[in-house]
C-alpha cells in the first residue's frame, strides 16, 4: 500500500549536477535561516538522491561543498555545544522490500537474525533536540547542528509542552526527541503572528525550525516534545539500570514525565517478527491522517541494547535503526480563486479553488480555508503558492502561503458582504460566520433539506436539488417536516410527473418508518453527523427522551464531546417546532428495542470490534458500508474502517482483498455474510 516517497532525479551531466548541488544548497541555507524553504521535502529529497546518483557514477566530479554524506545537508547552524555522544541521522527505506534489506543486512552485521524484537514508533515531523538534565532540573537543549557539535536552544526551556523543567529523583540524563508543533500549535502560533504582523509559518515543520532559533521575540509560542531516546550524562549511570532495551529506556524517561509517543495512539510497541513490524508501518500510516501532529515516516529499531552494539553505526546513522518514509502528504500549488459556499447548518465557508496538483495518491483541485479568520490569520492572497496538506480521506486544507515565493501580482481575498446564497445579512460575530437568517430560516435551507432527503438518513430517493429548489421556492417547504405534508398534486408541479410524484409519495411513506437515528440525524443538529446520532438515538430510545435530555445528560453518550453538549441541547430546543410537526405527519420517533443501549440480551457484538469488507450479499444483500455499521452498532459492536490488533472479527464478503490478508496474518476471527448474518439475526430487519 505504501509508495515511493521521493523518486531520485535523473541529472545527465556535470552541468545538471552542479546546478542540483547550487540548489540544494540554497534550499537548506534558506530552511536552517528563517524556516522557509524555496524547495518542499519532496523535491529536496529527490534532489538529493539525484545528486549522490550522479556522484557514484562520477567520482571525479563531486564537489567539496555536496550537501551529500553531511547531516542537515552540510548547512546545519554548527553551534557551540559539543555533543557527548554524535546526534546521527537516520537511513531511509521506501517500501516492505527495503526494510527486509535492511533486515537482512543487520542480521549480517551482529551474525544472527534479529533476537530481541523490534521497536516501532512514528517518524515525528519536526526538529531533533537534546534536552540535559542534571541533578533533576533541565538545565540546557541543544540543537543537532552538524551532529558532532549544535546549537544552544537553552533560551526555548519553559515554552516546550512534554519537557518539564524539573524532573523526580535528581535525575542526570541526556532526552533526546523531536520538537514539534502540533496541528493546533501552529493554528495558535500563526494567529499570534498575525496580531504581530509577523508572516505566518508556511507549516507546522518550518514553524518549529523558526520558533527554536528566534530568541527575541516579544511573544512566545509553544511547542510540543516527544522523546525517542536517552544517553549518559557525566556518566551518571541512568541507562545502567533501565533492562538493556530501547523500550525500557523509553519507559524509564516516561517515568520523569517526559513526554514520549507511548502518549499517543501511534507510539512505541515492540514485535518479534518484521512482518508484525510491517504491518505496524501501515496501522500507523492508516491512522496518519488524524493525528493531532505530522509524521514523515516510522522509525524501526532493533529493541536491545546488545544487538544494537553488536550492529554500530556508520558516520551518518545507525545500523540498527531505520527510517521508514511514508509517501508525501504536503504539496505546494498555486490558489487561483476563493469561493464561498453554505454548509448544512447555514455556515459560511470558504473553499480554495487550486492549480490541481497530485497529493497522496489522488489530484486535489479544492481545499478547506476554514474559516475567515483563517484567511485574516494567515494573510492568505489569491495568486499565492500554498502549501496544502491531504493524507487519506481527510478533506484537504491549505496550511498556509508560501511568503517568500510571493512575486508581487497577488490580490487580497474579497469577503463577502453579503450571504452569498440569499444576497442576505451575514451574521460575523463568531469565528464561522453564518447566514443571519440561521439554518432554518436563511439560505441553510437547501443545503439541511438536502441532507435530511440524504441516502443515510431518510433516504427519499428521486427528490434531488432541483426538485427541493422548486418547492422551497413555491413556498411549500421551509423544513423536513413540510416534506411530509406535500400533496400528490405539489409534488407532481414541482417535478413535472406524476409518475415522479406517484414514487416520492411511496418513499415518504417509507422515510415516515425509519428508526428514530436516521430522524435525528435528518434534523442537522449542530455537531452530530451519522455515528452520533446512532449513538444517541441508541441511548436515549425516544425523541421525548432526546428532547428532555440536560447537557449533562447528553455528555454522557458514548462518543459525544461534553463540550458540544450544551450547543447540541440548545439546538435540539430549537428545532422543536420541526420535530413537532414531525409527530403530526406520523413520522415514528423510537428506536426499535431490540437496538437501544439498555435492550437486554440482545447485544451479540457486545465488546466486539467489527470491520466489513467485500460486498454483502444473501441475506445482507443491497446493505452498504453505512448501513452495515449500522447493524453493527445496533447489535452491540464497534464499527471501524481498518484491520488492525483492536480488530476482533472482520465480516468478509465477496471480492475481499488486503484486508482478508492482513486479518489472516493477524489471526483476526473471520466470518463469512451468511455466519454474520445468523449472528446478528436479531438485528436484522
Ligand atoms: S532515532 C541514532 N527516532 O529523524 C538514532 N529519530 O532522519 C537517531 N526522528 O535526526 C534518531 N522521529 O530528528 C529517531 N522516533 C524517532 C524519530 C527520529 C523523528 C528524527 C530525528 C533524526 C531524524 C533522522
Amino acid at each position: 500500500m505504501t509508495t515511493t516517497a521521493a523518486p531520485a532525479l535523473s541529472l545527465t551531466d556535470r552541468a545538471a549536477y552542479e546546478s542540483a548541488v547550487e540548489q540544494a544548497l540554497a534550499a537548506s541555507a534558506a530552511y536552517y535561516g528563517d524556516g522557509e524553504t524555496t524547495l518542499d521535502d519532496a523535491s529536496y529529497d529527490a534532489l538529493a538522491r539525484g545528486i549522490a546518483g550522479y556522484e557514484l557514477a562520477h567520482p571525479e566530479h563531486v564537489r567539496a561543498d555536496s550537501p551529500t554524506g553531511k547531516v542537515g545537508g552540510g548547512v546545519a547552524p554548527v553551534g557551540e555545544v559539543a555533543h557527548t555522544v554524535a546526534m546521527l541521522s537516520l537511513d531511509n527505506v521506501f517500501d516492505a522490500e527495503g526494510l527486509v534489506k535492511w533486515d537482512a543486512s543487520l542480521a549480517r552485521r551482529i551474525d544472527h537474525p534479529v533476537a530481541g524484537g523490534y521497536a516501532v514508533e512514528p517518524k515525528l515531523d519536526g526538529a531533533a533536540m537534546a534536552a540535559r538534565y542534571r541533578d533533576g532540573r533541565l538545565v540546557q537543549l541543544v540543537g543537532r547542528g552538524n551532529g558532532a557539535q549544535g546549537e544552544d536552544l537553552s533560551h526555548a526551556i519553559g515554552s516546550i509542552v512534554g519537557l518539564p523543567t524539573e524532573v523526580p529523583g535528581g535525575a542526570t540524563v541526556e532526552i533526546r526527541g523531536e520538537v514539534l508543533l502540533t496541528r493546533a500549535q501552529f493554528e495558535r502560533a500563526n494567529e499570534i503572528r498575525a496580531a504581530h504582523n509577523a508572516k505566518p509559518f508556511s507549516n507546522p515543520r518550518n514553524g518549529t525550525a523558526g520558533t527554536l532559533r528566534a530568541k527575541d521575540r516579544p511573544y512566545t509560542i509553544e511547542t510540543t516534545f516527544f522523546a525517542y531516546g536517552a544517553v549518559e550524562l557525566d556518566g551518571a549511570g541512568f541507562l545502567a539500570g533501565a533492562g538493556g532495551s530501547h523500550e525500557a529506556v523509553m519507559a524509564r524517561v516516561a517515568a520523569l514525565g517526559v513526554q514520549t509517543t507511548t502518549a499517543t495512539e501511534i507510539g512505541l510497541r515492540v514485535y518479534g517478527t518484521l512482518a508484525e513490524a510491517q504491518a505496524r508501518v501501515e496501522e500507523i500510516q492508516r491512522l496518519r491522517a488524524e493525528l493531532p501532529f505530522g509524521i514523515d515516516g516510522v522509525v524501526v529499531k532493533a529493541n536491545d541494547h546488545a544487538e544494537q552494539d553488536a550492529a554500530g553505526s556508520g558516520t551518518r546513522h545507525p545500523h540498527w535503526a531505520i527510517a521508514y518514509k511514508l509517501p508525501p502528504v504536503e504539496a505546494r500549488t498555486k490558489l487561483l480563486a476563493v469561493e464561498w459556499n453554505i454548509g448544512r447548518t447555514g455556515h459560511i465557508a470558504p473553499r480554495a479553488v487550486l492549480e490541481p496538483v497530485e497529493v497522496d495518491g489522488s489530484t486535489v483541485t479544492y481545499a478547506t480555508l476554514h474559516n475567515p479568520a483563517f484567511i485574516r490569520n494567515t494573510g492568505l492572497m489569491v495568486g499565492d503558492t500554498v502549501v496544502l496538506y491531504k493524507a487519506g480521506d481527510i478533506i484537504p486544507r491549505v496550511e498556509a502561503p508560501v511568503v517568500a515565493l510571493r512575486t508581487g501580482a497577488e490580490t487580497e481575498i474579497p469577503l463577502p458582504e453579503a450571504c452569498p446564497g440569499c444576497g442576505g445579512e451575514i451574521d460575523t460575530s463568531g469565528e464561522r460566520w453564518e447566514c443571519a437568517g440561521g439554518a432554518s430560516g436563511g439560505c441553510g435551507k437547501l443545503p439541511a433539506l438536502r441532507y435530511a432527503v440524504g441516502r443515510d438518513q431518510l433516504d427519499i430517493d428521486g427528490l434531488g436539488v432541483t426538485y427541493l429548489e422548486a418547492l422551497v421556492e413555491a413556498g411549500l417547504v421551509d423544513d423536513v417536516a413540510d416534506l411530509f405534508f406535500l400533496t400528490r398534486e405539489q409534488l407532481a408541479e414541482a417535478t413535472g410527473s406524476d409518475k415522479r410524484a406517484d414514487a416520492l409519495i411511496g418513499r415518504l411513506a417509507a422515510a415516515k418508518e425509519q428508526p428514530l437515528n436516521r430522524v435525528f440525524c435528518a434534523l442537522g443538529v449542530v455537531r452530530t453527523g451519522r455515528t452520533l446520532s446512532r449513538e444517541i438515538a441508541r441511548h436515549f430510545g425516544t425523541m421525548d427522551a432526546v428532547r428532555a435530555a440536560t447537557p449533562e445528560e447528553l455528555a454522557e453518550v458514548k462518543k459525544l464531546p461534553a463540550a458540544n453538549a450544551p450547543k447540541i441541547a440548545a439546538h435540539i430546543a430549537a428545532l422543536g417546532p420541526v420535530i413537532d410537526k414531525l409527530v403530526a405527519a406520523g413520522v415514528n420517533m423510537t428506536e426499535p428495542a431490540a437496538d437501544r443501549a439498555d435492550a437486554p440480551g440482545s447485544r451479540p457484538l457486545a465488546g466486539e470490534t467489527v470491520v466489513v469488507t467485500g460486498g454483502m450479499h444473501g441475506p445482507l444483500a443491497g446493505l452498504n458500508r453505512n448501513a452495515m455499521n449500522e447493524l453493527i452498532e445496533r447489535a452491540g459492536g464497534t464499527a471501524s474502517g481498518s484491520v488492525s490488533k483492536k480488530t476482533t472479527i472482520l465480516v468478509a464478503g465477496e471480492g475481499a482483498g488486503s484486508k482478508l490478508a492482513k486479518a489472516e496474518q493477524l489471526g483476526t476471527r473471520v466470518l463469512g455474510e451468511e455466519e454474520f448474518a445468523t449472528l446478528i439475526a436479531d438485528h436484522l430487519a
